[in-house]
């Protein structure tokens, strides 16, 4: 009989979270799931309660988790930052799946890799803002760090019997967003529910608006340079409309690996928990290269889209950075949610915060969330003088 894996997944009412139970379910001999956790969708956090019998869940407010805990007698309901830790610490876990959207999910994923648990990354804020943090303290537990985006899957799997001294460049594809084919001038009056509509993934809100403005990408090419140790000017982006080839990595001889697969986040995710096992494709549809027939790659666009080269440099100026990049681009991008600002609006918003931030060094995880806060006020105070 083989030992199921026990996993918690932070986030579990999300795009990611959801398609994390999809994989649980169609392996239910391999995965076993311990905790759960929610941000304010009691609805469906009460269905996977019922379906997936956890030990222990947590939701966002108290009031919530007393109805929880009314409606289920025989699990450990907790709420708030308390009840996250102690979904990621349970002893239980094997695995913790990070997949709460933005700085809320860095605190959790911490603490769980502090009690030695291997972890799925979704949650790509949690590297940008606290890399450094992160990376030291699984290094020092033994925790492996798994990626779950498809990108860093791709690439994780292409480096995976490879020294690195062979690696030449990592280059992450894009599949350009909504406003690939836009152009400056229009890109500014684009809508909330035009820059909601992604090509090829489906995906939370936030992350949904990164891509558009292709933000996503930057955080990423930081997540990548925590995951891979490579330099800042190995990294590199490149459209791929079709969203098939997530990643390739060139090596110092010339050869170039790529990773394929369909556009369905369930792929790398089965990856992240199987690992470093594959299990069966669990995907309704396989790759069919034929049906697809025209790959594509072109470069980014950067005065069009300059989100590749904040991060860049907040990734090469490092320490307190890349934060402030994170924090002003989860408000800027709350604030076009909201239809205070305009899309481009979210770009200058960062830059100008970016250039005013003072560079401080990163020494413990409060110093993140010192310098998020500044960062955060900074940009609620650009937004309010409208610029
Ligand atoms: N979606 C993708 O295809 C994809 C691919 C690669 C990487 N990622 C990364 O994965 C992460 C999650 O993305 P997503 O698309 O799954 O986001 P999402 O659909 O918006 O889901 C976010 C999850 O976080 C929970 N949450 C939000 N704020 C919280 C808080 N303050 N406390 C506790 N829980 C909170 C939400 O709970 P409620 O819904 O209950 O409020 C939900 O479960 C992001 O970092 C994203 O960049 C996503």
């Amino acid at each position: 009989m083989t030992v199921k894996k026990r996993i918690s997944i932070l986030g579990s009412t999300g795009s990611i979270g959801q398609n994390v139970l999809n994989v649980v379910e169609n392996f239910s001999h391999q995965f076993e799931i311990v905790g759960l956790s929610a941000g304010s969708n009691i609805e469906l956090l009460m269905e996977q309660i019922e379906k997936f019998k956890p030990k222990i869940v947590s939701i966002k407010e108290k009031k919530m988790a007393d109805l929880i805990m009314e409606n289920f007698k025989g699990v450990e309901v907790g709420y708030g930052e308390e009840g996250l830790e102690k979904v990621a610490t349970h002893p239980l876990n094997d695995m913790v799946v990070s997949a709460i959207v933005g700085i809320a999910g860095l605190r959790p994923t911490y603490k769980a890799i502090k009690a030695g648990k291997n972890i799925a990354l979704a949650n790509k804020e949690c590297l940008v803002a606290g890399g450094k943090i992160i990376m030291n303290e699984a290094k020092e537990r033994g925790v492996n760090i798994i990626p779950i985006d498809s990108e860093h899957s791709g690439v994780f799997q292409c480096l995976k019997k490879e020294k690195k001294e062979y690696v030449k460049k990592i280059i992450l594809t894009a599949s350009g967003g909504p406003f690939f084919k836009t152009s400056i001038k229009e890109l500014q009056e684009k809508k909330v529910e035009e820059a909601l509509k992604h090509p090829r993934w489906k995906m939370g809100k936030k992350t949904t608006i990164d891509s558009a403005t292709l933000m996503n990408k930057g955080l990423e090419l930081i997540e990548a340079y925590w995951l891979f140790d490579v330099n800042p000017s190995q990294l590199d982006v490149l459209i791929h409309p079709q969203s098939i080839v997530h990643s390739l990595v060139e090596f110092k001889d010339g050869s170039i690996l790529a990773q394929m697969s369909i556009t369905d986040m369930r792929v790398p995710i089965q990856y992240a928990l199987s690992y470093p096992e594959r299990l069966n494709n669990s995907c309704l549809f396989s790759l069919n290269l034929a049906e697809i027939n025209t790959l594509e790659f072109y470069s980014v666009d950067k005065r069009k889209f300059p989100s590749i080269d904040f991060a860049r440099k907040a990734l090469i100026e490092g320490e307190s950075l890349p934060v402030v990049l994170n924090a002003v681009n989860e408000v800027a991008v709350q604030a076009f949610l909201e239809e205070k600002i305009k899309f481009t609006q979210i770009f200058k918003i960062i830059e100008y915060t970016l250039d005013k931030h003072k560079k401080e060094n990163i020494e413990k995880i409060d110093d993140i969330f010192r310098i998020d806060k500044w960062a955060r006020e900074q940009a609620h105070k650009l937004i309010k003088k409208g610029l």
